[in-house]
């Protein structure tokens, strides 16, 4: 098997701003190396208090820090957060220039905390339709925080998995690869995602029981936690509960139970 350019937080070079990342022994070995959190619920959450949407989405972006942070104390290498759909510039204008503005809110207030947390932001999707000079914050944050290896803070903004297979299967056919040569590890390493591992647990909050678009060839083995929690109140124990309920599961990857079983191919 070809060797993958991810490399785990442990044999990572140290950070300038790296802090210990304390493993927490409840959860045993069973941590979920990479969690993707679809955050959903904020407009309702917003609703039942008779707040405007957005209210529900500056909400839902305070929870962010407090996930993070718990995330990368529990020993999660890898964080996906996604925050805003292909599907979402359907939504009204206001509400997506609201969610432009919280972006950028983010990126200027949270990007020194993050660097000093040791957490390496990661933007995937397409960043077409943002301002440049919004674009370029992004950029510049993921740059700053490159070098950090604590945690894997990847942002899915303006991204759903079908644009992502689309641009995996166009950027393929562009570097003139044969039809015969094609197997799933070069299909994955012309991914948004291709430098991390597959998201060993993916969490939707709200209720809603669908992937609605999100990381689709990355999930074939992910375990899934729903919870009917609205994610602005999404907590920390709401989170080592879903690592609780991981370590549970006997994830199989195809093979029999009691057997030794690996993630196919690209999760290893
Ligand atoms: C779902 O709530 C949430 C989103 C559209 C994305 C999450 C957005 C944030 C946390 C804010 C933006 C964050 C950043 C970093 C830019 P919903 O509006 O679909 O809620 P509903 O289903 O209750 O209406």
């Amino acid at each position: 098997m070809a060797s993958r350019s991810w490399s785990p937080v442990s044999e990572a070079e140290p950070t300038s701003a790296a802090i210990s990342a304390p493993r927490a022994p409840a959860y045993g070995s069973a941590i979920p190396r990479h969690i993707a959190i679809i955050m959903d619920g904020n407009g309702r959450w917003a609703a039942q208090r008779g707040l405007p949407r957005l209210s529900g989405h500056q909400h839902g972006t305070d929870n962010i820090r407090r996930i993070t942070t718990a995330a990368a104390e529990i020993g999660v290498e890898c964080l996906t957060l996604w925050a805003f759909s292909t599907d979402n510039w359907r939504r009204p204008a206001d509400e997506i220039a609201g969610i432009l503005r919280i972006l950028a809110g983010v990126i200027e207030r949270e990007t020194d905390e993050l660097h000093r947390q040791g957490a390496q932001l990661r933007h995937i999707g397409s960043l077409e339709g943002l301002d440049s000079d919004l674009q370029t914050a992004v950029l510049n944050a993921i740059e700053r925080t490159r070098n950090n290896r604590r945690l894997i803070l990847t942002l899915a903004f303006n991204y759903s998995g079908r644009q992502e297979l689309l641009a995996a299967i166009k950027s393929l056919v562009s570097s003139g690869v044969s039809a015969e040569a094609v197997d799933e590890e070069t299909l994955q390493a012309h991914l948004f995602t291709r430098d991390l591992p597959d998201p060993d647990l993916i969490i939707r909050t709200s209720g809603e029981h669908r992937l609605s678009n999100f990381l689709l060839w990355q999930s074939a083995y992910s375990e899934f936690f729903f919870t009917p929690t609205l994610w602005p109140d999404f907590s920390a124990d709401d989170l080592c509960e879903a690592v609780r309920e991981y370590g549970r599961r006997e994830r199989r990857f195809g093979g029999v139970p009691g057997e030794d079983s690996a993630a196919p191919l690209v999760n290893r």
